[in-house]
């Protein structure tokens, strides 16, 4: 049966989003290279020392808004794949930024959160994420002053949507994991979680190298995404298979 028939888990990672020009995190000269995620990206780091994790998120905030940084082929493709797709399609991102957004694509869960929305931690108001937090900043709801955070699931946090996406995994025919290390729980386990359900998917990897779980996939396309994700999708709209 086509592949386009069936259900299909896209599951991304900063690797996507590098063509574009943002950073991904483990490679050389990578995000953690460059900082230690117990000072950034933590609920203690916060606590101890909110104005860097401020910075930190206002920098990739402002990074995001730069015109140079636009969907990439892979991004596309993706919109592209999802709107030939028949059955049901679901892009399950690692990644805080738009860019799944800006290439078309719907239905999108950001398990880690985005850098659309921020909230304030006393009064749980919800935010557009459209400037500079500081510590200086005053709720509008309960007007207090250094409660607002950036809505991203730090370091042990619970991701969102984990029902949601566990629900749709139950039901997944096609997983295709892009441009992940597979090193953060739980996005990780969801090729183990998979393979352990004992049904009969198909699962791709697309990734510049092998990584850890590529054990695990029926097939590891290996190269940049703006090439590999483009050629798959082509090959299956036009086999429609
Ligand atoms: N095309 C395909 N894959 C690529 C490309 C590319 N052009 N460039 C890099 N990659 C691959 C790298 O080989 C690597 O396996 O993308 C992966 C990026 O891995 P990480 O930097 O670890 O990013 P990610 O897997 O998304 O990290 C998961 O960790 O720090 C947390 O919350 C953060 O969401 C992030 C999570």
């Amino acid at each position: 049966m086509s592949i386009l028939k069936k259900n299909i888990f896209i599951l991304t990672g900063a690797g996507i989003s590098k063509e574009s020009g943002i950073n991904t995190f483990r490679e050389k000269d990578g995000l953690w290279d460059n900082y230690k995620i117990e000072d950034v990206c933590t609920v203690e780091a916060f606590k101890k020392n909110p104005e860097l994790v401020n910075s930190f998120y206002n920098e990739r905030k402002k990074n995001l808004l730069d015109p140079k940084i636009k969907p990439n082929a892979a991004h596309f493709a993706l919109a592209e794949f999802e709107k030939n797709c028949k059955n049901d399609f679901l892009v399950v991102t690692q990644n805080i930024d738009n860019l799944h957004e800006k290439a078309g694509s719907k239905k999108i869960l950001h398990m880690h959160g985005s850098l659309e929305k921020a909230y304030c931690m006393y009064c749980n108001r919800k935010i557009n994420y459209d400037f500079e937090i500081t510590t200086n900043y005053k709720c509008k709801s309960c007007n207090n002053k250094g409660m607002v955070r950036v809505d991203i699931v730090w370091f042990g946090e619970q991701p969102k949507y984990l029902n949601q996406i566990y629900n749709f995994l139950e039901k997944t025919e096609v997983f295709i994991s892009i441009g992940t290390s597979n090193n953060v729980y739980p996005a990780a386990g969801f090729i183990d979680f998979l393979d352990q359900l004992n049904k009969k998917i198909l699962m791709y990897e697309f990734n510049l190298e092998k990584t850890c779980k590529s054990i695990l996939f029926d097939k590891v396309f290996s190269g940049p995404a703006t090439k590999t994700i483009p050629k798959f999708v082509e090959e299956l709209i036009e086999k429609k298979s």
